[in-house]
């Protein structure tokens, strides 16, 4: 019986010439590839991305600013370098003579992975019969086509962590409660900055297929999906206490994919590029511990010598999935467009397409 690493490691079929050459030669390669290719390709990279990827990209953003680029574009062929649900979405923005590429297909995210669309209909039937038509659905970006599709027919949208906000906001005058898929903590969190009281939250457990209730039912305005995101779970209040104590005069920002405790506690809480504008705007000499993901983290730390910014957590690691996509991958992909050959296509099927086009399009 194979197990679902050995699956995951067939998955990834690089040939091992790739996996065996030096980090300068594919350089070399990844280099003479691109400007072989020239304008027909387009590379986009998400900010957690490792420096010898970002390197690449023609441009680098968050899962929003990624998104409208994407929709923009007009290169044949599409390189995201991030994870599999960001590449879904330029595939869905993109026009079918564009492909779009997931320069290593085993790519994924957690979090996406812990809301599959049965789970979500099984919610949905039983949310209906809890509170009737009085629900809006809303999915953060990091979640399936399916379920995006699932949020676009069922007159709901998609949010990130740059709109998140306003998005809820709508939602809100739209019907009475709504649905928030699949990260519970981003749901909390927006909802408690627009000052709805953490009691109206209930939470669905899609493996238990119960509500959570802290409230009566008729009171639930906010039902957050049971999901998480590994990598923000990593910061704990502790951290924010011992440092605290340490270091008062030590700025806290974080991503709010972190818990309420952590959030709540912190000085400051955005988006990926709230964090990245936050530390630009900042003095000369200001101190600061971030709470997001590693790779974007050591960068701020490299941008930005004059100021002191350190990791919330000491014993951080960069995001395992981000991490996939990485220099041998990368020319990988290119020197097979290069021969004329797409490989890792991401494709997804145009009725699934069309729905969740609906959802963007409501945030974009
Ligand atoms: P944003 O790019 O929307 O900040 O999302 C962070 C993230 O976790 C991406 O996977
Ligand atoms: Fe998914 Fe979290 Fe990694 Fe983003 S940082 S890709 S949400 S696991």
């Amino acid at each position: 019986m194979t197990s679902l690493l050995d699956e995951l490691q067939l998955a990834d079929a690089i040939p091992i010439d790739y996996l065996n050459s030096s980090t300068e030669e594919l350089h070399i390669r990844a280099k003479r590839a691109k400007e072989i290719l020239g304008d027909r390709l387009y590379i986009l990279g998400h900010h957690y991305q490792k420096d010898e990827v970002i390197t690449y990209a023609d441009v680098a953003g968050d899962s929003l600013q990624l998104s409208q680029i994407a929709a923009k574009q007009t290169a044949e062929y599409i390189i995201f370098c991030g994870v599999h649900f960001m590449a879904e979405t330029a595939d869905i923005l993109t026009t079918s003579k564009q492909a779009v590429i997931l320069p290593d297909i085993r790519a994924g995210c957690s979090m996406a992975d812990m809301a599959n669309i049965d789970q979500t209909e099984r919610a949905w039937n039983e949310l209906q019969r809890c509170f009737g038509d009085t629900i809006v659905p809303l999915t953060y970006v990091n979640s399936t086509a399916a379920i995006k599709a699932f949020v676009g027919r069922n007159g709901g949208a998609t949010v990130t962590s740059s709109n998140a906000q306003e998005m809820v906001e709508w939602a809100l005058t739209q019907k009475e409660r709504m649905l928030f898929l699949p990260d519970q903590h981003l749901g909390r969190n927006t909802a408690v900055k627009l000052g709805i009281p953490l009691e109206r939250m209930a939470i669905w457990d899609p493996i238990k297929q119960k509500l959570e209730l802290l409230c009566d039912l008729q009171d639930v305005q906010v039902i957050l999906w049971k999901g998480h995101c590994s990598v923000h779970m990593n910061f704990l209040p502790k951290h924010v206490e011992t440092l605290r104590e340490k270091e008062p005069d030590r700025n806290i920002l974080v991503h709010p994919e972190c818990t309420y405790e952590v959030v709540n506690a912190s000085d400051f809480a955005g988006s990926t590029k709230y964090i990245i504008d936050k530390i630009e705007a900042s003095e000369i000499g200001s101190k600061w511990a971030i709470g997001t993901e590693m790779n974007l983290v050591n960068r701020l730390i490299a941008s930005y010598p004059d100021r002191d910014i350190i990791s919330l957590n000491p014993f951080m690691c960069p995001c395992l999935t981000m991490n996939r996509i990485d220099l041998p991958h990368l020319t990988w992909a290119l020197e097979e467009l290069v021969e004329g050959r797409v490989i890792n296509q991401i494709v997804v099927d145009a009725q699934t397409a069309k729905y969740a086009k609906m959802a963007l399009e409501k945030m974009m």
